[in-house]
């Protein structure tokens, strides 16, 4: 059984006069910093000399300070800019960071699979919310918040489990809860995760079930009305209800096609797929992999243009398909709607 801490098992008090510096100020950071001010702790935002981030975080009343000053006055240094460049960033900052000081991260990779080892006076902790900054904050000011794993990789003062406890809170997740986790968990799972089923498997089985239809000369914007538009209603019904609620909710058709699908899959490679797939993140060659492609700096890490002309075609029929759904949403008249793309 895991162990969940609710807010008023948490106090905040450990923050006080405490200065917490957060390090960057993109997606987590942003979020992180304005939650922890909002719930009185005194923030500090640190970035790089001419960083795009200082216009977005003066906006928000920040007045960032350099990476190195930021080192020096933190008594918890957040490192929350992306996984791939904390070693390089820990090594510059920590001959200044103070002894005894705490080391915050969103995400255990580079402490797991990156070769980060922290000096061993810090104190060392997780707080990984279990979802995107933007949700973090806006969960935030409407009252509520977002789970989050939680977990200590170096305690040197005795302190650090209250420590990452109480950022838990000062971000608001320990209003939905603080999932007591250890860093290595926490660090495998979520990269198992998204490679097999939050992104890595649900693209690929979206784009075939796409491709399935239209090689066989069906439209390509039906199939992806189908097969990708769709997987929303899907996604929240699972989220919402489980996957008992699914079953519930669905037709005896689609229930009787579904036994037959899961069926053949798993009849399929999936699961050695699967379970691959988590060996080589468990064995750390995936961080390897990455981390190397990393240091390279090649063009395989330009994944985000990287297109295939088969990706082409699929984002050119969700084109189409958004923008019946944006035209319906804004109640446009059925004439002014856009011819089918052929
Ligand atoms: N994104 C999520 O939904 C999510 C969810 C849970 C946990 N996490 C974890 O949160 C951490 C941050 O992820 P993120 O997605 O929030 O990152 P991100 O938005 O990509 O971070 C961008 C910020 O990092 C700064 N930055 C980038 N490289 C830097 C460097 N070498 N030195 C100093 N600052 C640098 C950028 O500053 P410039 O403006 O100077 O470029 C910018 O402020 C990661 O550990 C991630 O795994 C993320």
């Amino acid at each position: 059984m895991i162990s969940v801490f609710s807010d008023d098992a948490v106090s905040l008090a450990a923050l006080r006069g405490l200065r917490v510096v957060v390090v960057g100020y993109g997606n987590q950071a942003r979020a992180q910093a304005l939650n922890l001010r909002d719930s009185g702790i005194s923030v500090t935002v640190a970035l790089r000399p001419r960083s795009p981030s200082r216009a977005p975080a003066r906006r928000d009343r920040f007045a960032p300070v350099s990476l190195r000053d930021g080192a020096r006055q933190a008594d918890i240094l957040l490192l929350l800019i992306p996984d791939e460049r904390h070693p390089e960033v820990y090594a510059a900052l920590e001959p200044l960071l103070r002894p005894g000081a705490a080391l915050g991260f969103a995400h255990g990779f580079s402490l797991v699979f990156g070769g980060l080892r922290p000096r061993a006076d810090l104190d060392v902790f997780l707080v990984a919310p279990v979802g995107p900054g933007t949700e973090l904050r806006r969960a935030f000011e409407s009252g509520s918040g977002i789970p989050a794993l939680v977990a200590v990789a170096q305690d040197a003062t005795g302190g650090a489990t209250t420590l990452a406890l109480a950022t838990a809170k000062g971000i608001g997740c320990t209003r939905a809860g603080a999932v007591w986790t250890t860093v290595r968990d926490e660090a495998v799972i979520d990269l198992f995760g998204e490679q097999a089923c939050l992104c890595g498997g649900v693209t690929a089985l979206v784009s075939a079930s796409y491709r399935t239809l239209v090689a066989r000369g069906y439209p390509a914007e039906l199939a992806y009305l189908e097969c990708v538009q769709q997987l929303k209603l899907t996604v929240d019904l699972l989220n919402e209800r489980g996957p008992e609620g699914l079953r519930e909710a669905i037709s005896t058709t689609a229930l009787f096609g579904m036994r037959e699908t899961e069926r053949a899959l798993a009849r399929s490679d999936l699961a050695g797929v699967l379970r691959r797939r988590l060996q080589d993140i468990e064995s750390g060659a995936f961080a390897r992999r990455f981390q190397g492609a990393v240091r390279r700096g090649g063009p395989e890490l330009n994944l985000r243009h990287d297109v295939s002309d088969k990706e082409r075609e699929l984002a050119s029929s969700g084109r189409v398909v958004r923008s019946l759904f944006l035209r319906g949403k804004a109640g446009l008249p059925r004439s002014g709607r856009s011819r089918k793309s052929s």
